[in-house]
């Protein structure tokens, strides 16, 4: 049984307990209405409580059901017998009341919940909308803009948000259950409000909603979910209930089987398999109390953000007094920021701060249980912190560099104990960005690796292992992009219709626009250490732009001219010119924006077929999660590798060869030409 029935007195308690989540599993839509029937036949009962065992109320559908038929009951008829039950119900939540959850307490009377619960509607996150009435009764309850905003976000409300949305009747302090049956005996003392059935849902003024749908429109770049859901929320104020059930069901079931939901279900797979990979199933990760970070600029200021965010004592090491100043300043205006934008509170900014202790003494490490260095991309200054670091801390610290394209093993040339050597790369800004590539190398323990994985769950990052190469998978998936890029100028597209296409596409930005936002010189930077390696590293537009300084929007021009204090970037008759005079003796081409993107997307599929063939990724799913989390990918894509399993392998083939025979990519690889995307082994 899901499910256990008590009664004190006169109010009856369901509890729902259902580990690990309380999921509505058939089992538990199965006790649930036997609940209803059970509770409305006993003439004992005038008031039922609904709470869950565990550490949350129900967080929400079934994931082992996903994609597959439903079984009966269905959801819909349990929360709508619930709703018109004999008794009252009261829903007391705690945790997560998510999707299906609070679909499930939105049939109830009544709803109460502890401080601490969030609350939400989160269905077009995996592609679909609620299915069980969320659409039809959140706007009879909050009325239509905080429900059309709650269920196209598909962002949760904490409860004194949700308190004061009219989303919850009232928050309890201490004792939920014990707080949930004294507020029911009180209601019982009143009339009781009518279930949401027969409420009507509250006017809204047409401009008002108008706004809405534009914004809604604005933010979905692609994404069919949000303005479906919206289309409910819609049909549930200008239609009646039942027509409007109907018509969020069909919607439900039709996106559902939608390209856009299995991509969205595959992501939503792939992160939870990534925090724990079966290679490393049994291997224990090392104690994580304490860490540094080595370097105190963009990246070491971000990282020791991040660390401080989880929870662990950092002492940020700079090479002297100026840096470290900077260092501190920067953590400052992090944090800062986040109190500013209401994220965490003033006194939990001060105390984030206060967590770091700055200092230029490498002797302050003998403590630290992880060490993260962040200084510049030299080999020579890096190699010199490692050594320095071998003397200063335990033996058994995990020593980490967050280098973006030196060879790791190279670093840890000559470190004692090589075992406990990794590289963890983190993305700009490393406070916010979710992904961390996790890079260990030949000799790395596999504990140490674990502890990696550890650190990614502990600072609620998306982690995944990548081998070594020039840019691991990120990096080197980026230069293929900027390549071809750089290729469609030279080939008759400006940047402005390549960036725009790359939009279209779903990205938050196109490939220029994001280079003059992260300055042109970080990549002139590799190129010229890829040059000494002897590659022939292909940007001539790009290098052009470097030796005029034009950097991007720092130094007021790079793909695009800026209007000082102005980010919008417009077209520049310089880099026209220079375009023109790069691209002698190409051939020009009318080029459209399906062709543009194909130009972009297929060489990297074949770049990724390459990883994969050497292993550098170790899994289809990593190189997704590498591409959404660290490169915004549109997650309704799938990533790049269902992306192009979704397209069809042959489709990508035949793609990138018509391209090859232009001059304009490199040759398929073996195995996408064999129509496999495997890993190596
Ligand atoms: P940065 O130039 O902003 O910061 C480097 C800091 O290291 C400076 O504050 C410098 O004073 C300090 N430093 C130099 N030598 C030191 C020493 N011996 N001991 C202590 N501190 C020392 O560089 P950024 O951008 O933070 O990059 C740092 C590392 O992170 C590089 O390896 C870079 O490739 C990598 N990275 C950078 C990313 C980015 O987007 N900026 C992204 C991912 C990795």
């Amino acid at each position: 049984m899901t499910v256990k029935i008590e009664r004190i007195g006169e109010i009856a308690i369901v509890t729902v307990d259902n580990p690990p989540v309380n999921a509505l599993s058939q089992a538990l839509r199965q006790d649930l209405l036997d609940a209803a029937e059970t509770l409305d036949a006993d003439l004992t009962v005038r008031a039922v409580v609904l709470s869950c065992a565990g550490r949350t109320f129900i967080a929400g559908a079934d994931v082992t059901e996903f994609g597959k038929p439903p079984l009966p009951p269905h959801l819909p008829d349990v929360v709508a017998r619930i709703e018109t039950a004999r008794k009252p119900w009261v829903a007391a939540m705690h945790g997560s009341a998510l999707g299906g959850g609070l679909e499930v307490a939105l049939g109830c009377r009544f709803r109460v919940a502890s401080a601490s619960a969030k609350l939400g509607l989160p269905e077009v996150r995996l592609g679909l909308v609620p299915g069980a009435g969320g659409t039809v009764r959140l706007p009879r309850l909050v009325g239509p803009a905080n429900a059309a905003e709650m269920i196209s976000s598909g962002t949760p409300v904490d409860a004194r948000e949700a308190l004061s949305r009219g989303l919850i009747d009232t928050l309890i302090d201490g004792d939920l259950e014990k707080g949930a049956i004294d507020f029911a005996r009180a209601a019982l003392k009143r009339p009781l409000p009518t279930p949401l059935i027969e409420r009507a849902v509250p006017a809204i003024e047409e401009a008002s909603w108008e706004m809405i749908a534009k914004t809604v429109a604005a933010r979905a770049k692609g994404e069919d979910a949000p303005i479906r859901a919206l289309a409910c929320v819609r049909r549930a104020i200008d239609a009646d209930f039942k027509t409007a059930m109907a018509f969020e069901r069909e919607t439900f079931l039709d996106l559902r089987g939608s390209a856009q939901a299995a991509a969205l279900r595959h992501v939503f797979f792939a992160e939870r398999a990534a925090r724990r990979p079966p290679e490393l199933a049994g291997v224990m990760p090392k104690r994580l109390d304490t860490a540094a970070v080595i370097g105190g600029g963009t990246m070491g200021a971000g990282i020791a953000a991040a660390l401080r965010d989880a929870g662990l004592p950092v002492t940020l090491v700079e090479r002297d007094e100026k840096g470290l100043a900077r260092g501190l300043a920067t953590l400052q205006t992090i944090f800062d920021g986040a109190a500013k934008r209401g994220r965490i509170s003033p006194e939990t900014a001060s105390e984030r701060v206060a967590g770091v202790v700055g200092t230029t003494d490498y002797g302050m490490l003998g403590n630290a249980d992880l060490v993260i260095e962040a200084v510049f991309e030299d080999m020579a200054v890096k190699r010199a912190v490692f050594a320095r670091l071998a003397d200063a801390c335990r033996p058994d610290a995990i020593l980490a560099t967050n280098t973006s394209y030196l060879d790791p093993e190279q670093i840890a040339a000559g470190v004692e104990r090589p075992d406990r050597f990794l590289g963890l790369h983190f993305f700009s800004p490393a406070h916010v960005m979710k992904l961390l590539e996790i890079v260990p190398t030949a000799a790395t323990a596999p504990e140490v690796l674990a502890t990696g994985f550890e650190l990614a769950r502990r600072l609620n990052k998306v982690p995944v292992r990548a081998g070594i190469c020039d840019g691991f998978i990120g990096n080197r998936l980026l230069k293929v992009t900027r390549t071809q890029a750089e290729r469609l100028l030279l080939s008759g597209a400006t940047p402005r219709a390549v960036d725009a296409a790359m939009r279209r596409f779903g990205l938050p930005m196109g490939p220029f626009e994001a280079q003059d936002l992260a300055g042109l010189d970080i990549a002139a930077f590799q190129r010229q250490a890829a040059r000494a390696r002897g590659e022939t590293p292909f940007a001539p537009v790009a290098e052009r732009l470097c030796t005029m300084q034009r950097l991007g929007q720092k130094t007021g021009g790079g793909w695009y001219d800026y209007a000082s204090g102005d980010r919008t970037p417009r077209p520049s008759e310089i880099v026209s010119a220079i375009i023109a005079e790069a691209a002698a003796g190409w051939t020009q081409h009318p080029w459209g924006e399906a062709e543009i993107i194909d130009c972009i997307v297929l060489p990297m599929i074949n770049e990724a077929a390459r990883i994969l063939e050497e292993g550098v990724a170790i899994r289809t799913e990593d190189i997704d999660l590498v591409e959404i989390h660290g490169y915004g990918f549109p997650r309704w894509r799938g990533g790049l590798m269902h992306y192009a399993e979704a397209r069809g392998l042959q489709d990508v083939v035949n793609g990138v060869q018509k391209l090859t025979d232009r001059g304009l990519a490199e040759p398929p690889t073996t195995t996408l030409k064999q129509g496999r995307l495997e890993p190596r082994g």
